[in-house]
């Protein structure tokens, strides 16, 4: 591809990075005007999870998101028929959700469920679990935030705890018990539980 061709596609999706994150801003902005704190689920998927999770913690306030359309249709659908008025399911991709995320709404409990693991060597790039992004969720982590990360890959799992424990932002928490069970969607099929809970150093 000759070089002014891939630097207008980049130019061209740094702009519509931009867009994303200014409308998602503009959405988090109005839904959660006066709210200082979020358990936020990222990745969730049919939203099983986190509207179980929502129904029994009502002194929450709850966010997931997720990149696929009707996913996140679904996962309304569990929230409509609920009727939980404690939990906002919305599409969004999650580096843009943080870098819209306003100063003023913290992350309290972060969970990250059966991400998707990117087993090829050649696709690890791809895991969401990186310096970068640890660097993105603490940011907006208050103290005592505490970051729940749960896959069935074992080489994720290696991956994930390697990253907290070198990242200065988080220190790995052992012997916690995990604070919710409710089969996700993908735990139903993978049913391999390798689980890491880390705090805001
Ligand atoms: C393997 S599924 C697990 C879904 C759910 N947590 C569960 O356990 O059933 C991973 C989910 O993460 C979503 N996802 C992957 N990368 C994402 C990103 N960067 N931002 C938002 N969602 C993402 C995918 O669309 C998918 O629904």
């Amino acid at each position: 591809m000759p070089e002014h061709t891939k630097v207008m596609g980049k130019e061209w999706a740094d702009a519509r990075r931009q867009a994303n994150v200014e409308r998602l801003g503009a959405t988090l902005a109005a839904a959660l005007a006066g709210r200082t704190s979020l358990t936020f689920e990222l990745g969730c998927g049919h939203g099983h999870w986190l509207a179980a999770y929502a129904a029994a913690h009502p002194d929450e306030f709850c966010v997931g998101i997720d990149l696929i359309t009707h996913r996140v249709e679904r996962s309304v659908r569990k929230q409509t028929l609920g009727k939980l008025d404690n939990v906002l399911f919305l599409k969004a991709e999650a580096t843009e959700f943080l870098d819209a995320l306003p100063a003023t709404v913290a992350l309290r409990k972060i969970f990250i469920l059966y991400p998707d693991p990117w087993p090829k060597k050649k696709h690890h790039k791809n895991r969401f679990i990186n310096a970068e992004n640890l660097a993105r969720l603490a940011a907006h982590a208050g103290p005592g935030a505490r970051l729940h990360f749960r896959t069935d890959d074992a080489d994720y799992h290696a991956w994930t705890r390697d990253h907290l424990a070198a990242h200065p932002a988080w220190r790995l928490a052992a012997d916690v018990p995990w604070p919710f069970e409710r089969t996700t969607f993908f735990e139903e099929r993978m049913k391999d539980k390798r689980d890491l809970v880390a705090d805001r150093a």
